[in-house]
Formats: structure tokens, C-alpha cells, sequence
């Protein structure tokens, strides 16, 4: 080719760092990020999680410490998770108003009033059998699970939870969740839902966290088949119908082509999470000297954004949080 006919050089505009963050198209802000938090009972506990290398299981007289360096971090909105003292068959620590979350919740509210909470609704981590809702022998009942869900999200918000976030995958639960909050007058609490949630071994590392890993069986026969895409499509549009405000797909990185499909089809804001095996591979891999983890998270985090996620939820929260105050992403 002739020289003087190359008129489109898209290098020219990689020239400097000013010219290329000045044509930047995806842009990341810390008001959108999520930092997912163990509670835990008993006292004066702060107990790291053997998969989840500079994750924490905290005690409620405990978990201040963290919550006041998210907050000096600039992240503003926590997402709770509880562990019970002892789990049976129902969950019924799931919607105790004594319950550990619900504790966590009175207490945060208390000491950190402009800090927004969200809770994870879901029985796995309440169930002896560690199933996300009641089985009838070894199948998990939807409809009367829903009940239950129901109870929890409502607990959740009587307790001080600005907006819950139902993870159990029983079909209808967003309209039963909807509808108990509303007849109880929380008609403006919104919900986040884990419309799009696959059965995914990434989750691995939470469930030693949370000890909710199933007893026997999988969950494949509510979490979706992960070779699946329009059924991805499928749960976020009866979210949205039955009344979610947020749709949020989970895990990220091995599923950004949904995150794209469900942001190109939906006008909710759209979330992913960076779930806890994406956490554990980077910190491993960080460990053995042979990635540079900083530059991932960094990465991770925009790729999720340009998929068309306006929300993350990642355990890297506090880090990326400085990342995007030196500016070295966003
Ligand atoms: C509860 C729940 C899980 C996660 C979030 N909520 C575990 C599961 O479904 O087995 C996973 C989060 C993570 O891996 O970081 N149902």
C-alpha cells in the first residue's frame, strides 16, 4: 500500500495516556461498587477464610473495623452474608429477627447510618442439609421455599436492610418477596435479584466461608445449566416482570456475553458479581509470583463494565476503589 493512503492509523489516538483516557469508552465509578461481607456469631471474631486469602469472617462486635475502612475507601453499599451458630432442616436462622444478618444489620445501621446495606436472601447457609430452600425428600421444594424467602427478605428490612438480594433461584420468589414487603408498607425498598444465576464451581471458596456447601447432590436443579444462554435471557425478563429493580448475573468473568445479551434487553440497571473463585484464583495465582494481580483486578473489573454491567459486586471492592482514586482505571 502506498504510504499517503493510510489515512485511518487508529493508533493515533493511543498517543499518550491524556489522549487515551480522553477517548475512553467505559468508565467506572466507586458509588457503583459492592463489597460482599461474612458475619458470623460469637464474639471478638475475625477469622480469615482459608480460600478467600485477605477475606474475614466477622463477629458483630468485630465487623466495624472493616466497615469503617470501606467506607474511608469511599465504598459505600455492603452486601451481608451470614453464618449461623446452628443450622436445621428449615433455616430457621434465616428469618430469626435474632438472627446473626439481623443483628449485623441493627448494629451497622447504628454505627454507620450513611452506609447501604443489602442482604443476600437465601436458606443455604441456615439449612442443616445446606439446599437453598425446604426439601421434600431430596428435591427442594419451590413453592413453600418461597414462604420462607419471603419471611427472610422481610426480617432483613424490619431490621434495618436498605435493599435485599434473593439468591436461591426458586422460581417466583422475586413477586412472593415483592409482595410481602409491600403489604408491610416497605413498598420503596428495592430488590436486587440473582435473576441470572448459573450452577457454577466458582462458588466453591464461598461455601467453605459460608459452610453452605450442599450435603448431598448439587443445585443444579434450581441454579442454571451454564452451556445456556437464552434461558439467561428467559430469568432476567420474569424478574423484571415480577417487580426486581436490579438484575444482577453471576458469576462475571466466564459470563460476560450474558451480561452484554441481558444489558442489550432489559432498561434495569444490570449487575454482575466477581464471585468468591475469581477472588481465590487471582490471589493464588498472585501468590505463586506468576500474574500481577493488581493489573488483573484492574482488568477483570473493566471488562465486566464494557460488557455492560452498571454495578459490581466484587471482593475487591476496597482495592479497586484506590485503584480508581490513582487513576489507573475508570
Ligand atoms: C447463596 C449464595 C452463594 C453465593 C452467593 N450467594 C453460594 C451458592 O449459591 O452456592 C456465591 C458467592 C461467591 O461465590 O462469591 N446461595
Amino acid at each position: 500500500m502506498n504510504i499517503m493512503e493510510l489515512v485511518k492509523r487508529p493508533r493515533r489516538i493511543r498517543g499518550s495516556e491524556t489522549l487515551r483516557r480522553m477517548v475512553r469508552e467505559t468508565r467506572m465509578d466507586k458509588a457503583s461498587l459492592i463489597y460482599p461481607m461474612f458475619v458470623m456469631e460469637g464474639n471478638d471474631i475475625r477469622e480469615e477464610i482459608p480460600s478467600m486469602e485477605g477475606q474475614y469472617r466477622y463477629s458483630v462486635d468485630c465487623m466495624g473495623e472493616e466497615l469503617e475502612q470501606l467506607v474511608k475507601a469511599g465504598v459505600n453499599s455492603v452486601m451481608l452474608f451470614g453464618i449461623p451458630a446452628v443450622k436445621d432442616e428449615v433455616g430457621s436462622g434465616a428469618y430469626d429477627e435474632n438472627g446473626i444478618v439481623q443483628r449485623a444489620l441493627r448494629e451497622a445501621k447504628k454505627s454507620f447510618p450513611d452506609l447501604y446495606l443489602i442482604t443476600d436472601v437465601c436458606m443455604c447457609e441456615y439449612t442443616s442439609h445446606g439446599h437453598c430452600g425446604v426439601l421434600c425428600g431430596h428435591y427442594v421444594d419451590n413453592d413453600k421455599t418461597l414462604e420462607l424467602l419471603a419471611k427472610t427478605a422481610l426480617s432483613h428490612v424490619e431490621a434495618g436492610a436498605d435493599m435485599v438480594a434473593p439468591s436461591d433461584m426458586m422460581d417466583g420468589r422475586i413477586a412472593a418477596i415483592r409482595h410481602i414487603l409491600d403489604e408491610n408498607g416497605h413498598v420503596e425498598t428495592p430488590i436486587m435479584s440473582y435473576a441470572v444465576k448459573y450452577a457454577s464451581a466458582f462458588y466453591g471458596p464461598f461455601r467453605d466461608a459460608a459452610g453452605s456447601a450442599p450435603a448431598f447432590g448439587d443445585r443444579k436443579s434450581y441454579q442454571m445449566d451454564f452451556h445456556n444462554r437464552r434461558e439467561g435471557l428467559k430469568e432476567a425478563l420474569l424478574d423484571v416482570e415480577e417487580g426486581a429493580d436490579i438484575i444482577m448475573v453471576k458469576p462475571a468473568m466466564s459470563y460476560l456475553d450474558v451480561v452484554r445479551e441481558v444489558a442489550d434487553a432489559i432498561t434495569l440497571p444490570v449487575a454482575s458479581y466477581s464471585v468468591s473463585g475469581e477472588y481465590a484464583m487471582v490471589k493464588a495465582a498472585a501468590k505463586m509470583g506468576w500474574i500481577d494481580a493488581e493489573k488483573i483486578i484492574c482488568e477483570m473489573a473493566a471488562s465486566a463494565y464494557r460488557a455492560g454491567t452498571d454495578i459490581y459486586i466484587t471482593y475487591f471492592a476496597k482495592e479497586l476503589a484506590r485503584f480508581m482514586d490513582e487513576g489507573r482505571i475508570g
